[in-house]
């Protein structure tokens, strides 16, 4: 990742970048160290000159042959705030790459969310998934921020530094092709994770343990794949945590449809199927990096939706953890019947405060709400403020969607409690339904969150890079440090 360092001094300036705001109209903005002679005066003639309108993200470059800087560029900063800050970030990341190192001058008065956004920004813009090593093209590999106070910055780049490094950690392991994936390596990446970082406690259920305590929707779904399924327990245990989060993610490591079998266009990106259990897993581990006060057991069911003589079938009756059974009509409905054996066994055994699910749950999700906003279900308005709010401001989008209660019938079975694939009523909300089913007294402090569209860029836009975008990490991070 790339190198960011605060200094109040440039030690070297081959490439100086100025910010240029749009206020009423687009100006060079005061910054908190003087930039070397004459450069000053220079940006502010080009502003006019070059129409520039101060957009966020918007750059000129000025060359400067025989001179020091050899280059400057001029960087819109919008309205200052963090979300412009982190598109200007993005931009000078994209736009950056065939310098190696940059400094900028930051504004005077600069505020704590405005480097968090810009430093997001340069930090997640030039992601990319590669297996293979690509050509060794010079790439943006420093910058130095220009400030009157760097001590007083410090937190503010680890916490963005933090935020960055967990994000790409989600993206790879969503990123990763599934004949890599399989419930086994994906445990293993967290323990190889976890082990970096004390005071982390990681347990992983496999077959004959989930057999034993009763997951039954777990086995279910991992009972037609050669590799089995898994249930990862990551739990951070501070000492002066006051609040209990139970956070659970879909982590299905590749959802052929099972003997309802997707077509071929449905099944090409399923490899991503597990993006909800990246995201809480990195997130959690985020936590523990940043030793934030609060106790998070982060629960990952882990299986293959696969097609096989051993696969469960459609019309199957499963028995969850807890024993609240499912008719099971359509083996693509898998996510659901693994969340449900996790969310009964936290609201069983774990009892926390806040339960929270992430899962790429229904195609239905972009229908509603389109490719980059996920679709949030909870009965306690405080805890969807809170991490609508979050959501805000990471830059991830979210919006609430109404749990109706009409709808609960369509969850009913002849034969078995529950049925599991409805086909009346809105997908993303009889999923939700049926989550709901497993809160039992955490009822009112549940939050679903499905993520099937976000999880996924088709190209670059802003901070995010086309693939796996790592969804919820940013948020959740931002809500776990509020949660008291
Ligand atoms: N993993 C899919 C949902 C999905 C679809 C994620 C597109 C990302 C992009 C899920 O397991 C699924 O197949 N859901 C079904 C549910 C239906 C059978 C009730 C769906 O959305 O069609
Ligand atoms: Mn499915
Ligand atoms: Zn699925």
């Amino acid at each position: 990742m790339l190198a960011i360092r605060l200094i109040a001094e440039p030690d070297r300036l081959d490439v100086l970048v100025l910010p240029v705001g749009a206020a009423d109209s687009a100006e060079l903005v005061p910054t908190a160290a003087t930039p070397p002679d004459g450069t000053a005066d220079e940006a502010a003639a080009l502003v006019p000159a070059a129409r520039l309108t101060g957009r966020a993200g918007e750059i000129h470059t000025q060359l400067r042959p025989g001179r020091t800087p050899g280059r400057m560029l001029l960087l819109g900063i919008g309205d200052g705030g963090e979300a412009a800050w982190r598109t200007a970030g993005a931009a000078l990341a994209r736009a950056g790459t065939d310098e190696t190192h940059i400094t900028i001058a930051l504004p005077v008065g600069v505020t704590p969310a405005a480097v968090r956004g810009f430093t997001e920004g340069l930090l997640l813009a030039p992601y990319r998934f590669r297996l293979t090593e690509a050509g060794t093209a010079p790439t943006l590999d420093s910058v130095d921020l220009l400030l009157a106070d760097p001590t007083a910055f410090e937190t503010t780049i680890a916490t963005a530094r933090t935020t960055a490094a967990m994000t790409h950690l989600a993206r790879d392991l969503t990123n990763t092709p599934s004949s890599v994936k399989n419930p086994q390596w994906f445990a293993d990446q967290v323990a190889a994770a976890a082990a970096d970082l004390p005071d982390l406690r990681l347990r992983v259920r496999g077959p004959a343990e989930l057999a034993a305590e009763g997951f039954g929707g777990i086995l279910a779904v991992g009972g037609g794949s050669a590799t089995g399924p898994r249930l990862v327990e990551l739990d951070w245990h501070p000492a002066n945590a006051r609040t209990h989060v139970v956070l659970v993610g879909k982590g299905i490591t590749f959802d052929t449809g099972g003997i309802s079998i997707k077509p071929v266009p449905a099944m090409k990106l399923m490899r991503k199927d597990m993006a909800g259990a990246a995201a809480v897993v990195a997130a959690t581990l985020g936590a523990a990096e940043m030793r934030l006060p609060v106790r998070i057991t982060t629960l990952a069911p882990l299986a293959e939706n696969m097609v096989s003589g051993a696969a469960f079938r459609p019309g199957d009756v499963i028995r969850h953890y807890g024993g609240t059974t499912s008719e099971t009509t359509n083996s693509d409905a898998e996510g659901r019947l693994v969340l449900a054996d996790a969310l009964a066994y936290a609201v069983q055994q774990l009892k926390p405060d806040l339960l929270l699910d992430l899962a790429t749950l229904t195609g239905a999700n972009a229908v509603a709400l389109g490719k980059r906003t996920g679709a949030l279900y909870s009965e306690n308005d405080q805890l969807a403020a809170d991490v609508l709010a979050a959501a805000e401001a990471a830059g991830e989008s979210a919006w609430r969607m109404p749990l109706h209660n009409d709808y609960v019938e369509y969850l009913g079975s002849e034969i078995a409690d529950l049925y599991s694939a409805p086909t009346q009523g809105a997908g993303s909300v009889l999923a939700a339904l049926y989550l709901r089913e497993f809160t039992g007294e955490l009822r009112d402090r549940w939050l679903h969150l499905d993520m099937s569209a976000p999880s996924w860029a088709d190209g670059d836009h802003a901070e995010v890079s086309r693939g796996a975008t790592g969804w919820g990490v940013r948020w959740l991070l931002r809500w776990l440090a509020s949660v008291d």
